[in-house]
């Protein structure tokens, strides 16, 4: 997507050096576009799990640079086992960090130390091509609500959305926020609410500033304002991106996705999930029981920073300093509260035969294993 008329992607190799890893750090945004290089994997986990990268495609995508950037250095079978695991383990909620790993060492565990680096680069590039590719036919299969929407009502269409599931949290075009991008370059008059969730508020800083680098029409709402809007007729529809999604299509998403899942139900308003293959766990059917919940630092809880009025960068305590905090970062919505998901093969219902009908082989396979 363009920042300011400029394509970027969220994550590339250094066109100088040929080897180095770009990222933005997000944790700098919207006050400042930082740039960062990544040389090692150590360097590549701490981003995700700071944090300078998020939004699950991405992490997925920077591991499998982190570990080239490790076969680079050190390309032994233990070396690359021991930095796999690393790199695996520093945020426990979105699938595709586990993905991006599994496929990675199937194609490394195949092929000679010496060729191993070369064939890191490789995969980890087409991780992230196929990331773009995954991302845009989510667009397209999203754009068709939104355009149905516009063409039943005639007017705008409102839309919510939660967190940030745009470009910054994939390699490009996002998940939730790639419909809306393609609607708004189709030229459909459209408005987007973008809410929290506390305590990091990707919304406020990232799908705003997005949305805004971008040209779309968006109004930034309070974590909690959602169900308000909703009953009043101003949400036409939400889309909501996901961390994980269990074969049976429950959805683990970021804190409070479940609230808003909750208030679009009781007010009949469509309440759809987009994700590309990487982000659903053949393995897993009940997402409640069995998908890991992160919890985060409750320093996240007590402190934000953002720009005070001398213009200079700040963090405040924001409770008092002997409260403390709690922050599960994650939750689930049920598929029963989900209208549909919006996959890169395609819309389907959040049921097992609904993703099954998209993914025959995946489920098939899933099936085999179980039998
Ligand atoms: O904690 P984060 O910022 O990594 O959480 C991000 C989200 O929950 C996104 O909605 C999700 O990863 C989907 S990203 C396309």
């Amino acid at each position: 997507m363009k920042i300011d008329g400029t394509p970027y992607r969220s994550v590339w190799v250094d066109q100088q050096d040929g080897w180095s890893v770009r990222i933005f750090d997000q944790t700098r945004l919207p006050w400042s576009l930082d740039i960062l290089r990544l040389t090692d994997p150590r360097e590549a986990a701490h981003a995700i799990r700071s944090m300078q990268v998020r939004g699950a495609p991405l992490i997925g995508a920077v591991a499998a640079y982190g570990l080239a950037l490790a076969l680079r250095a050190d390309a032994s079978t233990a070396a690359m086992e021991r930095d796999a695991a690393m790199l695996a383990g520093t945020r426990p909620t979105a699938v595709n960090l586990r993905w991006a790993i599994e496929r990675m060492l199937a194609r490394l565990r195949a092929t000679p130390e010496a060729g191993r680096a070369r064939a890191a680069y490789d995969e980890a590039a087409a991780i992230a091509d196929e990331d773009v590719a995954q991302c845009a036919a989510i667009g397209r299969h999203g754009l068709e609500l939104i355009q149905q929407i516009a063409g039943r009502t005639g007017r705008r269409v409102n839309l919510l959305t939660h967190c940030n599931a745009g470009w910054l949290a994939t390699v490009d075009w996002g998940t939730a926020l790639a419909p809306i991008y393609m609607a708004h370059d189709q030229g459909i008059d459209l408005h987007g609410w973008v809410d929290g969730p506390r305590p990091r508020d990707q919304g406020a800083f990232l799908t705003a500033w997005e949305l805004g680098r971008h040209g779309v029409k968006h109004t930034v709402i309070a974590d909690n304002a959602g169900g308000h809007l909703m009953q009043h007729g101003q949400v036409d529809l939400v889309i909501v991106g996901t961390d994980r999604v269990t074969r049976t299509g429950d959805v683990a998403n970021k804190i409070g996705t479940y609230l808003k899942a909750l208030a679009a139900h009781d007010n009949n308003v469509p309440f759809w999930v987009a994700l590309p293959a990487s982000t659903i766990d053949w393995d897993v059917s009940d997402g409640l029981a069995e998908i890991p919940i992160e919890e985060r630092a409750g320093a996240e809880l007590s402190t934000i920073t953002g720009r005070a009025m001398d213009g200079s960068i700040a963090t405040v305590r924001v409770m008092p300093s002997d409260s403390p905090a709690a922050n599960p970062a994650f939750d689930v919505t049920p598929a029963r509260l989900v209208t549909g998901l919006i996959t890169d093969r395609g819309r389907c219902k959040a049921t097992a035969e609904g993703l099954a009908s998209l993914f025959p082989e995946r489920a098939a396979a899933q099936h085999a294993t179980l039998a």
